[in-house]
């Protein structure tokens, strides 16, 4: 196995000033990637701004001989990041979608602020930044992105109806741009980490967010982002040393003849046959997801 190397490649990773972020971006410069360093340098719950968060990341990886940029801008603003990267390094080859913050509620005591914040960090954001390199990775036929979602995404978390419906649009978003951008060498892929972080030290004892260290989920992001990587469209679960890959499961299902109509009381005496999971499939693309249903509309 040859070792994984960024030499000559760019990377892009937005909320690199504390957590999970630095860590990829210190271990990309490492490893020989040009790194911009994008963070806002606001609270855990969106509020101000201060530029030290990515300067100081910036002069670490400088200090240990490493080449990066700061960018200040909020990922909102996505195109001045990639800018960032065209003007001090010419090229974007990575990008880490990272940049998060909570607004946690309850959905009953939730306000459109909340709901909107989160929407615009997390999803708007990602999608200002990715469509502004998405050009230049399609002319340059290269390609390696990742989004950060969540277990509060594919499980759902008390309090968390925003983050939730925000970290699993992710995903949405990934699993088709990965499919769009797999001709030109694009590959994309979602990680649902779980680190110690000051998002994390809010809900977690401080053993626990001692202990889960950021850098136990570095390995795979990067992992993803090699040039050998083929993988795409991936989801994985990852933290403290754990790494799996998920999937969709669907139950076998039922079949009712839409010659006759049928009825919520047929539904609900098929009902265990509906929801039974020993003999489920894995529909991995839409053609998969429709196969039965296109069956039944010819029978
Ligand atoms: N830590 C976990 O267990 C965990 C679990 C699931 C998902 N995540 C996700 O991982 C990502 C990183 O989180 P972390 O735990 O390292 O948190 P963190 O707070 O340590 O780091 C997030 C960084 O993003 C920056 N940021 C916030 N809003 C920004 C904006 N608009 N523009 C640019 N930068 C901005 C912050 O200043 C901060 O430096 C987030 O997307 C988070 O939702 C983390």
């Amino acid at each position: 196995m040859s070792d994984v190397r960024f030499d000559n490649r760019v990377a892009i990773v937005t909320g690199s000033g504390n957590g999970l972020g630095k860590t990829y971006a210190l271990e990309l410069a490492k490893r020989g990637a040009k790194v911009v360093v994008n963070d806002l340098g606001g609270s855990a719950f969106g509020g101000g701004s201060d530029k030290a968060a990515a300067d100081v990341v910036v002069d670490e990886i400088k200090a240990a001989g490493g080449e990066a940029a700061a960018n200040y801008d909020s990922v909102i603003d996505g195109d001045k990041i990639i800018q960032t990267a065209m003007d001090n390094f010419g090229r974007v080859d990575i990008v880490i979608n990272n940049a998060g913050i909570l607004r946690d509620k309850t959905f009953h005591k939730m306000t459109d602020e909340d709901w909107d914040l989160i929407y615009d960090v997390h999803v708007r954001g990602a999608y200002k930044v990715t469509h502004a390199a998405w050009p230049y990775m399609r002319e340059n036929g290269y390609g390696r992105l990742i989004f950060t979602a969540s277990a509060a995404g594919i499980y759902g978390n008390f309090g968390q109806t925003n983050y939730a419906m925000a970290k699993l649009g992710l995903h949405g978003m990934s699993q088709t741009l990965a499919l769009e951008g797999r001709s030109k060498n694009i590959m994309v892929n979602t990680i649902a980490p779980i680190a110690g972080s000051r998002l994390t030290e809010t809900v977690m004892p401080k053993k626990i967010v001692d202990a889960l260290r950021p850098e136990f989920v570095m390995p795979l992001v990067l992992k993803l982002c090699d040039e050998n990587s083929d993988e795409t469209g991936g989801l994985f679960e990852v933290g403290a040393g754990f790494i799996a890959k998920v999937r969709w499961e669907r139950t076998k299902g039922k079949c009712f003849s839409i010659k006759n109509n049928f009825t919520p009381e047929d539904i609900n005496a098929a009902w265990d046959e509906i929801t039974d999971f020993s003999e489920s499939t894995h529909p991995a693309n839409i053609a998969d997801s429709n196969r039965d249903i296109m069956r039944n509309l010819k029978a």
